[in-house]
């Protein structure tokens, strides 16, 4: 999970599908991380606005630390997933090669017709934080059925 500064929308979207995970018992098959394209936030904490409208909703972010995305990353993980399009541009620029197709938006898993999750920061009254929150917990859910998908068609050709 992907976005500018790894503290707001990313982690959001990283403790979702963690605790969706958790929730499935697949914790052994699929792994989660998230990271920013900036470096503006390294080794931050998420926005306490962040970590408490996640913990109303059940999620934790607390013990996440804020990092840029790497070239490792690329390689460690199938799925590549930018919160924006700004995000999106930037991770295929720097994808090596043929890792560049793992790049997507995550709300090309959601069922609404919005393709960025946007900057919370402009939202009235923390409004923007839950906003974040219905979109990533749309997306997660179906990314979850995608990837459950896959381990099942891995499973049956093993
Ligand atoms: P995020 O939010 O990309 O959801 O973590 C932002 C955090 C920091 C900045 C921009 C967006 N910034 O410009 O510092």
């Amino acid at each position: 999970m992907v976005c500018l500064g790894n503290i707001c929308r990313s982690p959001t979207a990283h403790g979702v599908l963690e605790k969706l995970i958790q929730n499935k018992g697949l914790t052994d098959s699929i792994e989660v991380e998230s990271a920013g394209t900036s470096t503006y936030h390294l080794g931050d904490h998420p926005d306490p606005r962040s970590i408490a409208a996640a913990r109303r909703r059940g999620y934790s972010l607390e013990q996440q630390v804020a990092r840029q995305v790497s070239p490792n990353d690329f390689e460690e993980f199938d799925y590549v997933l930018a919160m924006d399009i700004d995000n999106l541009h930037h991770l295929v620029s720097v994808a090596p090669g043929s890792s560049k197709a793992k790049v997507q938006l995550l709300l090309d898993y959601s069922a609404g017709a919005t393709e960025s999750v946007p900057d919370p920061y402009f939202g009235e009254d923390g409004q923007g934080f839950e906003k974040v929150l219905d979109l990533v917990e749309d997306a997660c859910g179906r990314l979850l059925e995608q990837l459950q998908l896959e381990l099942s068609i891995s499973e049956t050709e093993l």
